[in-house]
């Protein structure tokens, strides 16, 4: 199969036409989409409406399905793919509360957090709902060269939700939140399959930096942050039912809008794939 393969921006994103996501791919193919993975980061294919059973088997091209975090946002035929329903989202002065807004990458507070995390739209608003990322790697690659080496070596504990956390995340009970993991992660990490550098950020998360007082951890976090999420390293996905997108979360941050109408229904299925624990570009 030949599959069509565009660049979306510069620096990285495609989409990936000419394919059948429902159809059994050889190994061939299956071998060039993950690669195709590493090197673009987003991968974009139209048109396939994927169920639950078929967002599955097309995420099982990439890695193994591990569980959705959040439990309460599952289909109960398919315990490993979950689901962002507006149905759920609580509403504030008018304003849905989407989960996600602010640049993230998901579960970083996880030893080996999600590879990959993939959305199938199956009902999108005509207005809005779209899902930013921004190329963490080329962000690291254009910073100055003192900053690259005054950041290379440092790490950041992890932790469910940050003392300075930008964004509120789901409120859990004691003993959930006591199932929560909280690790040190390297600030730059190198990709498994590219071996690129990459900031590896997520304010939400981050409880400074180690070795740093508080006040100048956040600030190295901030401006690193503000730095990655300029727009020339911006792809933001219009979502169109059909589309399945799959992004690696060591190569992007990626956030939610929440700017559609609360009356119209959307809903995506989602589902995420095993990592392994993240590695220091300096080795
Ligand atoms: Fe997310």
């Amino acid at each position: 199969m030949a599959i069509d393969v565009s660049p979306i921006t510069p620096h990285f994103g495609a989409k990936i036409t000419a394919i059948d996501l429902k159809k059994d791919l050889d190994g061939d193919l299956q071998i060039k989409l993950k690669s195709l993975l590493s090197e673009y980061a987003v991968l974009v294919f139209p048109n396939q409406f994927l169920g639950p059973a078929e967002l599955i088997k097309a995420g099982e091209i990439f890695g193994a399905l591990m569980p959705q975090q959040l439990q309460k946002y599952v289909l109960p035929d398919y315990p490993l793919v979950g689901y962002n329903s507006t149905k759920d989202l609580p509403l504030k002065d008018g304003k849905l509360q989407v989960r996600g807004e602010n640049y993230h990458t998901d579960h970083s507070n996880s030893i080996c957090p999600p590879m990959a995390t993939a959305l199938s739209a199956v009902n999108i608003p005509k207005i809005g709902g779209d899902t930013q990322f921004v190329d963490v790697r080329q962000a690291y690659d254009d910073l100055p060269s003192n900053v690259q080496e005054k950041i290379i070596h440092l790490r950041s504990l992890h932790v469910h939700e940050s003392s300075r956390s930008p964004r509120t995340f789901t409120k859990l009970s004691e003993t959930d939140l006591a199932k929560i993991p909280q690790v040190s992660q390297p600030l730059v990490i190198r990709h498994p399959m590219s071996h690129r550098p990459a900031l590896y950020l997520n304010t939400g998360r981050m409880e400074g930096i180690e070795g740093m007082n508080a006040d100048e951890g956040f600030t190295l976090i901030n401006s690193l942050y503000e730095h990655a999420t300029d727009s020339k390293y911006e792809y933001r996905h219009h979502w169109i039912e059909g589309d399945f997108v799959i992004w690696d979360n060591r190569s992007v941050m990626h956030q939610a809008n929440a700017d559609y109408n609360p009356d119209e229904f959307r809903y995506l299925y989602r589902i995420m794939l095993e990592g392994d624990a993240l590695q220091a570009f300096a080795q």
